[in-house]
């Protein structure tokens, strides 16, 4: 408790000098009000045609920053109003560049700023000094709380040359704090929602354009014998530009395809048993990774950002249709062996799905991947048909 003497002395009397630092303030701002007055003698407010709103914020505010603003944008479009003529010699002249991203086409190209990133900024000091590093790679995590400390450790396998960003199904986001990574990491929290949900939401090509590349994994994946930085010094050397790390064969492997081999860097095709593969280039012989630990170079993501459908949210079939993305497929996508995990399956999102008609809530969520997977394979046959027709070329039997 604070002396109640204290409080009174403070806040009741006034010491001299507390005093003058009052008068000094006031004359100050007169000052201010007049010098303010005098620099804008032919703009009267009023005169402007702004909403009313829009001036009783301005007087209401009285705030140095927003009132300038406000007034050197009317300023300039009153002026443009009086050369609106095309023959006025004083004209400015309009602004229209083509090239200029759609919609962006009246700025001037050197203040278009088309691509973004994930680096922090501090508040103060100079922009040009904000960043210490600028990361070069992005890893995502679609999580929940339950995995937090399988992610801790995932996490600690990625260098400092990583932007790492955590897309939330739980909406526990803050409880992620007390880890040191977690206060540089990018949370992204929004409830039951799908790695492709998010991905095809927050991970447009112009928004992660500075990384290299940018892996988009799963949460239950074990990284003891991984490395990213090797992974990525590996995924360049074989130029693999969609890849994935090996799959340590524990239990439930469907594809031989992402299966670890003990006596490799990487390997791009595999043999399936008998009558799985048509074609020797193609899924699930080659030209395929699965969904789940996936890592794409930056113009094959520009791609296959295209290629998600915004409803079909599992992803399932996007695995045989990414080599659509990149040419020749089966030399540029890949799985690395040399640096490899463990898919430990632990069913997480499956979980939040939604129980009903006698069914437990995975079943549903299981059906709906099955039904997405066809729907997704119908709907890429159906486009590349319907392409080749409009070109007036027959269709090729389903590439699909
Ligand atoms: C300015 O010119 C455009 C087209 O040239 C016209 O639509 C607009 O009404 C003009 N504005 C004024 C204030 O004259
Ligand atoms: C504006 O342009 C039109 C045609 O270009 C011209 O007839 C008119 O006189 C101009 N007005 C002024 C104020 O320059
Ligand atoms: C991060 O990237 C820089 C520049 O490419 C490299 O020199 C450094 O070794 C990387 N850090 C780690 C931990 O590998």
């Amino acid at each position: 408790m604070a002396k109640p003497g204290g409080n009174l002395g403070r806040s009741g009397l006034m010491r001299p000098n507390e005093t003058m630092r009052l008068i000094f303030s006031a004359v100050i701002g007169v000052m201010l009000g007049y010098l303010f007055g005098i620099s804008f003698p032919t703009v009267s407010i009023t005169k402007l045609h702004f909403p009313s709103s829009i001036i009783s914020y301005i007087e209401d505010r009285n705030s140095g920053i927003t009132t300038q603003t406000l007034l050197n944008h009317a300023w300039s479009s009153a002026n443009n109003h009086k050369r609106n003529n095309s023959s006025d010699p004083n004209e400015i002249p309009k602004i229209y560049v083509p090239t200029n991203p759609r919609g962006a086409e009246m700025l001037p190209p050197g203040i278009v700023a088309s691509e973004s990133d994930f680096y922090l900024h501090r508040l103060w000091g100079e922009p040009t000094e904000d960043l210490t590093i600028r990361q070069k790679y992005l890893v995502t995590f679609t999580v929940g709380y339950g995995q937090k400390a399988n992610i801790d450790a995932a996490v600690r396998k990625f260098s400092e040359n990583f932007t790492i960003m955590l897309f939330h199904y739980d909406g526990r986001a803050s409880e992620w704090d007390d880890l040191e990574w977690s206060k540089r990491a990018i949370h992204v929290s929004v409830r039951k929602q799908t790695k492709w949900w998010y991905a095809k939401r927050f991970l447009h090509p112009d928004i992660i354009a500075p990384y290299d590349y940018v892996f988009i994994w799963d949460e239950d994946l074990g990284v003891e014998h991984f490395n990213a930085e090797e992974y990525i010094k590996l995924v360049r050397k074989h130029g693999l530009e969609i890849s994935q790390p090996g799959l340590e064969p524990n239990r439930g492997l469907t594809w031989q395809m992402t299966k670890r081999r003990g006596d490799r860097e990487v390997h791009k095709v595999t043999e399936e048993r008998p009558g799985w593969c048509s074609d020797p280039h193609k899924p699930p012989c080659a030209a395929f990774v699965e969904i789940m630990a996936t890592v794409f170079s930056r113009d094959a993501w520009r791609c296959v950002w295209h290629l998600i459908q915004n409803d079909l949210v599992h992803g399932w079939g996007l695995d045989f249709a990414l080599r659509k993305c990149v040419e020749p497929a089966h030399e540029k996508i890949g799985v690395v062996d040399a640096q490899w995990i463990v898919h430990q399956v632990v069913p997480s999102l499956g979980n939040q799905g939604h129980a009903e008609k006698g069914k437990a809530a995975w079943e549903g969520v299981r059906e709906r991947c099955r039904k997405e997977w066809s729907m997704f394979q119908t709907r890429l046959a159906d486009a590349e048909k319907q392409y080749f027709i409009e070109k007036g070329i027959t269709p090729p039997n389903s590439t699909v």
